[in-house]
């Protein structure tokens, strides 16, 4: 893809870019819990957004998009959203100016090999992308993580998500071979070597784009810092569900609505979790750590209700096949993919019967991806 994308490039804006990579993510488990100041543990993956990038000497940021074959214009002092993709470069580049760094304009080539609407951070991937090719393009001296914040709010206030961090940090802070435990207050991380060679970590496409997700995900948001409101009258050092233990949580249950009841069960019991499977990963015990992975998407279809049929389907159908030792739902959730430990020499059967079932079941064939765990973005060519 990078020979022909370098080629396109010149060929469109007659000089040689920049290219960068930016790659999707998954989260092996702490789903939901990044925006409540909680533990994730995400990793990048092998999947990734291009962007070939070279200064044009004049105020318009042109880009072109091939994976939707569509141009888009925009004057490099917008500060407006839009609609559709385009707000992900829109937003970059006016936060990236915010602190006082003037940009100039920008011929744009973007593609990319991330699935879109399947729970594995296309866009987060195309803001750090965008991103950190504007900073390498004017010297900008970003770090790694203040690209990762600038990629956060553009997904706040110009594409409407209240997101946590996970995914953008994902897609800078990568580390290859390895998941990282981010703790999500104090933005402090450690690499844990997701090291184990007889067992491959495999996705498994609903082909059910979350499109649900934007309105639910800010709903979910929204139940949380309420359960946040009704404990801190009585623990006044509460400042986000990260704080609250399943003891306070219970003691105040009566005075709870049932559903933002639920909805803090599920949260406190995932960073719990998170913590255990941290555990589990560090003593090489993968059974110990897939049990916490069927725990997790319990609580997330019944407490938190972010799942959906297909789903569950997907994750109770794993249960009868030889060799999976963990599954869950992955990301935002309303669709999108699975993400199961399967044996490496169980793969061929694992893709066959869960195809066959879904297929059965829901007629479409869901794409099975098995990925490699990569670094965060990088230069390929300048
Ligand atoms: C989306 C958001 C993340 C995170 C997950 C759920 O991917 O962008 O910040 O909240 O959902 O864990």
């Amino acid at each position: 893809m990078t020979a022909s994308l370098l080629k396109e490039f010149v060929q469109r804006y007659g000089q040689e870019p920049l290219l960068v990579a930016a790659p999707g993510r998954i989260n092996f488990i702490g789903e939901h819990t990044d925006y409540n100041k909680g533990f994730v543990l995400p990793a990048a993956v092998d999947k990734r957004i291009y962007a070939a990038m070279a200064k044009n000497g004049t105020g318009t940021v042109n880009v072109f998009a091939r994976q939707f074959s569509e141009s888009i214009s925009f004057d490099v002092n917008e500060t407006q959203p839009r609609s559709g993709w385009i707000n992900y470069l829109l937003g970059v580049t006016y936060y990236v100016q915010q602190t006082g760094t003037a940009i100039e304009g920008i011929d744009v080539l973007i593609d990319g090999d991330v699935p879109v609407g399947a729970g594995m951070s296309s866009s987060a991937a195309l803001c750090s992308a965008y991103g950190f090719a504007l900073n390498e393009l004017f010297k900008l001296d970003y770090s790694r993580m203040e690209l990762a914040v600038i990629g956060q709010k553009t997904e706040h206030n110009f594409a409407g998500v209240k997101c946590g961090i996970m995914d953008q940090f994902a897609s800078l802070l990568g580390k290859a071979g390895h998941a990282i435990k981010l703790d999500c207050r104090s933005l402090e991380y450690e690499y844990i070597p997701f090291n184990f060679p007889e067992y491959k970590i495999v996705l498994v496409n609903t082909m059910v784009s979350h499109s649900l997700a934007g309105t639910e995900y800010n709903l979910r948001r929204q139940q949380c810092e309420e359960g946040v409101e009704l404990l801190k009258k009585y623990y006044p050092e509460i400042k986000s569900l990260r704080d609250v233990s399943y003891e306070q949580l219970t003691r105040h249950w009566k005075e709870f609505n049932a559903t933002v009841y639920d909805r803090c069960t599920y949260i406190v019991n995932e960073n719990q979790r998170l913590l255990a499977a941290c555990d589990a990963l560090r003593h090489n015990d993968l059974p110990g750590f897939g049990e916490m992975m069927y725990a997790s998407h319990k609580g997330l279809s019944k407490r938190y209700e972010v799942s959906c049929k297909e789903l569950d389907f997907l994750v109770e159908k794993t249960k009868l096949i030889n060799g999976v030792v963990g599954a869950r739902m992955m990301g935002g959730g309303f669709g999108g993919c699975t993400i199961n430990i399967v044996q490496e020499n169980g793969i061929e059967n694992f893709t066959e019967q869960i195809q066959q079932a879904y297929q059965q079941q829901f007629a479409k064939t869901p794409e099975v991806y098995v990925m490699q765990l990569e670094e965060g973005a990088r230069i390929i060519s300048q």
